[in-house]
């Protein structure tokens, strides 16, 4: 069982959706703990009404990205966590903390990337015309929104589609994929090979995985 540190900054539908794989036992993993850099964000009380322990650092108090992150990893080793992930993080991170766990480091972002990295990527997506978006699990390198790729899934954009209609689609991939993601790194089966990540599943496993994530459920 490996001990997974989540970090959020608000809702926390990400981390909820993580938490329920972990005790569903689809995911071989324990959550040591929630922690936010927002003093009462929202997901901090979902994680404890689940039993998961939680921690605020509020990075208005650091002077410095490097200090705050500094008290990050400090919480995060304290609890043991071998494998973050990152669930509506907001901040980005120094290189100090992408070094303190190499190649550890998950992050979730609502499109597929490269395409449409930063912020508000719903609204650039329909902004561009795009026809598809997504969403993009990723192993965090020291540029953003960037490091290799581990699994993604491709939701429609619909005629019509405002900011929020469309994040809500993209959302509910996101909630299945952060999960297949995480287990992959948990069991193992992940080897990052410069800018890319190889899977260790066989051609059926991964078909089977990706069609898992694209089944619309409706
Ligand atoms: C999610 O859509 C996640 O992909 C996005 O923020 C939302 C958090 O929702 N993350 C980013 O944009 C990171 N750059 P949640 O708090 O309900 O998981």
């Amino acid at each position: 069982m490996k001990r997974v540190g989540i970090l959020i900054s608000g809702r926390g539908s990400n981390m909820v959706a993580l938490l329920k794989a972990m005790e569903r036992g689809e995911v071989p993993a324990r959550c040591a703990l929630v922690l936010s850099n927002v003093p009462g964000a929202p997901g901090l009380a979902s994680a404890a009404e689940r039993g998961v322990p939680t921690a605020v650092v509020d990075h208005k108090l650091s002077a410095t990205r490097e200090e705050h992150d500094a008290k990050v990893i400090a919480r995060l080793r304290e609890a043991g966590a071998e494998i973050v992930c990152l669930a509506g993080y907001m901040r980005l991170l120094s290189p100090l903390f992408v070094r303190a766990f190499p190649d550890r480091i998950l992050n979730i972002h609502p499109a597929l990337l490269p395409a449409f990295p930063g912020l508000h990527v719903q609204r650039k997506a329909i902004e561009h015309g795009a026809r598809f978006s997504g969403c993009t699990v990723h192993i965090v390198d020291e540029e953003c929104d960037h490091g290799p790729i581990l699994l993604q899934a491709v939701v429609p954009v619909m005629p019509g589609d405002t900011e929020e209609s469309l994040s809500a689609r993209i959302l509910r991939y996101e909630h299945r994929t952060y999960p297949a993601a995480l287990r992959l790194m948990c069991e193992e089966k992940v080897v990052i090979e410069e800018r890319r990540a190889r899977l260790l599943l066989s051609c059926e496993e991964y078909t089977q995985l990706v069609s898992a994530l694209m089944d619309r459920g409706d």
